[in-house]
């Protein structure tokens, strides 16, 4: 046997049996009188004591030759340890060993196996099964297991069927590019891997399976960041007869059981914020209001006097900071420099202390008195000790860059606690938006969603002012999910493929098989989909998705692990029928 308990299994009640157990060498310590073992497993770690002057020479040798991270098995007596330690759950005692089996050799690892390791991202990736073994890597494979069971429970308790859908189907439009994968049996032809299941929901609708939900890898070839990766995994969710209110409160139940039974956290009713109200007073469709800073429009306050910058601007908008009247000229000039950063784009910024004694000072002292500013105080309602940021220009600009500053601010005051979970739905999303590139419509969440009924008459007139049966649920500024209600009419989706600049047979084409299968009596219908892997760091207080993703790829995309992509032999090439030029 290679093993009776695990290295965190053993405590004071075990003193005096017999046990084995194996795992990995994490450390040991040589005082010549004394040798100490430390051997780790998934549960924990345990002491291996060797007293030289007692134990066998077989032993103390064999102990000796131990390397970090070579694979062992200890037979030995449990003792009580002489100084305990708090720090390990096993920390009470100790084996003394009567075998010590070494079961394979390891060569010195390229980073320490520890919490605070010493290997930088690359390293650990390209070693990632090391990686592997550390707690923290460890910790947050284990809670995305204990979240996909929970989301499971939820979903079966309300007779939900798991169904699988295909990976090698044709393209879903959902604003990413497609991996393709070339067939060798219809060459010149390609398969497409599913950037969501999302086509295939809906025919399992019309096949009248009711409620679906699959935890399913999606693949979307776009430009990476930390909360995305090219294959990612949602808990995708579809429902027949019924309405956006039956699916925000069946997926609100599923976050707040997730958070109850994973994290032991009460999350109350979610409440609903307009996308329209969102960009208004957040200037970002996934608003992070674990903190207000709301946004507050001052065109009318400052425009007038004789400072061009504002008066020559689309929107003058601005923020309070509570508490940061005393931030110093130093702190200003950062943040000054942050919203000028390129990605941020703003041309500088304004603000104004609203001192502890009740003065206030601008940055435009020169264009507006004590008195204007009073009126600026009183706009954002401002106390004395507080700051007024203030950006101005182009308006859909200024408020993305003066999201960023919130989101900043936020931070740089202490409002945005990871432990601290503001959960929130973002409805009535626009069914359109422009592309002033393309120069056509694009579904703004994707071509099967349904306008409002209500709005349906503007297809025609005023497209832009069509909102859809569409919702994103936002945790601390994160979009974890997004969904909608769904065109279930042929006419209807045959004019929203109009609309998006498909033409009649271009349409059929691509899209033939939903249009068709809505002839056949298809249910209404509507879902959403999860980022799991959002959701998992959120819940680890992370901000990363690649540290819940057993073997993540990097920035570019890459496996550095097993070196993917990598080019293939010429005659796997030849026998699928492609050609590639090598630049
Ligand atoms: P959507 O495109 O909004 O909707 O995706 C749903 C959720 O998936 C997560 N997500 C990602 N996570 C990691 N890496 C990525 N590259 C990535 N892209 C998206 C986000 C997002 O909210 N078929 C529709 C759902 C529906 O209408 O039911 C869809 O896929 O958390």
């Amino acid at each position: 046997m290679l093993r009776t308990h695990t290295c965190g299994e053993l405590r004071i009640t075990h003193v005096g049996q017999t046990v084995t157990i194996s795992g990995w060498v994490q450390g040991m310590r040589d005082k010549g009188s004394l040798l100490w073992i430390d051997l780790r497993d998934r549960y924990g770690i345990t002491q291996v004591t060797i007293e030289t002057e007692n134990a066998p020479k077989e032993i103390i040798d064999i102990a000796r030759s131990l390397g970090r991270e070579f694979v062992v098995s200890v037979t030995g007596k449990v003792a009580a340890r002489y100084s305990k330690s708090d720090k390990i759950a096993t920390g009470d005692i100790e084996i003394t060993p009567d075998k010590i089996s070494i079961l394979n050799s390891a060569i010195t690892p390229p980073f320490t196996i520890e919490d605070d390791t010493d290997g930088g991202d690359d390293i650990r990736m390209k070693y990632r099964y090391l990686d592997l073994r550390r707690n923290s890597v460890r910790k947050n494979l284990e809670l995305r297991h204990r979240m996909a069971i929970e989301t499971r429970n939820y979903l079966d308790k309300l007779n939900f069927l798991e169904v699988e859908t295909p990976v090698l189907i044709k393209s879903t439009p959902e604003g990413a590019r497609d991996f393709v994968v070339p067939s060798r049996m219809n060459q010149g032809e390609f398969y497409a891997l599913p950037q969501s299941p999302q086509t295939f929901k809906q025919l399992l609708m019309v096949g009248g399976f009711d409620r679906y939900y699959q935890i399913v890898k999606c693949f979307r070839d776009e430009d990476l960041r930390a909360d995305r990766q090219p294959e990612f995994t949602q808990i995708d969710c579809e429902m027949a007869f019924v309405e956006q209110e039956d699916i925000l409160n069946t997926f609100e139940g599923l976050v707040k059981h997730l958070f109850k039974s994973v994290k032991n956290v009460d999350i109350p009713e979610l409440s609903r914020m307009t996308y329209a109200d969102a960009m208004k007073y957040y200037g970002n469709d996934k608003p992070d209001i674990r903190f207000e800073m709301k946004f507050v429009e001052l065109n009318d306050v400052v425009k007038g006097k004789d400072f061009k910058v504002f008066n020559d601007a689309g929107l003058v908008v601005g923020i309070c900071a509570k508490g940061a009247a005393e931030y110093t000229r130093k702190q200003l000039d950062e943040l000054t420099e942050f919203v000028k950063r390129p990605q941020i784009g703003a041309t500088g910024l304004v603000y104004a202390r609203y001192n502890a004694d009740g003065t206030i000072k601008s940055s435009v002292d020169k264009f507006y008195n004590e008195e204007q500013l009073k009126k600026w105080a009183a706009a954002f309602n401002a106390q004395p000790g507080d700051l007024m940021l203030i950006l101005a220009g182009d308006e859909n600009k200024t408020r993305k860059a003066l999201s960023e500053l919130r989101l900043e601010m936020g931070t740089r005051l202490g409002l945005r606690d990871k432990n601290k979970f503001a959960c929130h739905w973002v409805i009535d999303f626009p069914l359109l938006e422009y592309n002033d590139e393309a120069n056509r419509w694009h579904a703004m969440h994707h071509p099967f969603t349904s306008p409002k009924p209500e709005d349906i008459s503007f297809l025609e007139t005023d497209p832009g002012k069509v909102r859809a049966n569409a919702y994103d649920m936002v945790i601390n500024g994160v979009e974890v999910g997004g969904g909608s209600i769904r065109i279930f009419n042929k006419d209807l989706q045959a004019k929203m493929f109009g609309l998006l600049g498909f033409s009649k047979e271009d349409a059929q084409a691509q899209f033939g098989f939903l249009m068709n299968a809505f002839e056949f009596g298809a249910p209404p219908h509507g879902g959403i989909a999860f980022g799991f892997d959002r959701l998992c760091s959120l819940f680890g207080g992370a901000e990363v998705i690649r540290d819940f993703i057993a073997f993540p790829k990097n920035n570019s995309g890459r496996d550095v692990m097993i070196d993917s992509p990598s080019p293939i032999a010429k005659e796997q090439l030849d026998e699928l029928g492609v050609t590639v030029n090598v630049k």
